[in-house]
């Protein structure tokens, strides 16, 4: 009987890890596909100096959207067309979430 309970709590215990463990996946694959953004828009998009547009707290559906507006060539742009070329649907939804979750 305690070993039927322990071994339900451990199962529990795993079955919540599951979720934990892949969000920081994703944050992870995220913040290394931003890392090619950081030359310009800041470590962390975190902007320095007001040159460049931050992207820290920026919502996640605003970037999307920016970045199919760039592969688009509907957003006037000097750099960003031939940057949003470069990324697939899932990797622009990884940045996108992982810049949302950073501070201003
Ligand atoms: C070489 C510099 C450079 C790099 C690298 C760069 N950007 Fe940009 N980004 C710009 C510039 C400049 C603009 C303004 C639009 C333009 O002129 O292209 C911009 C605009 C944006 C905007 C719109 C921001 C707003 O406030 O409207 C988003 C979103 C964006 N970039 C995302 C990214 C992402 C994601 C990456 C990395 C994959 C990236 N950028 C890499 C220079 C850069």
């Amino acid at each position: 009987m305690r070993s039927t309970a322990v071994l339900l709590i451990a199962g529990i215990a795993a079955f919540a890890a599951i979720p934990a463990q892949a969000a920081s996946k994703e944050y992870i694959a995220g913040q290394r596909l931003a890392a090619t953004c950081a030359n310009c828009h800041g470590t962390n998009g975190v902007a320095i100096g007001g040159g460049f547009l931050p992207l820290a707290g920026m919502p996640a559906n605003a970037i999307v959207a920016n970045m199919k507006a760039f592969q688009a060539g509907t957003r006037p742009a000097t750099i960003m067309h031939q940057i949003a070329k470069g990324y697939t649907d899932e990797q622009i939804q990884l940045m996108a979430a992982f810049y949302a979750a950073q501070n201003k």
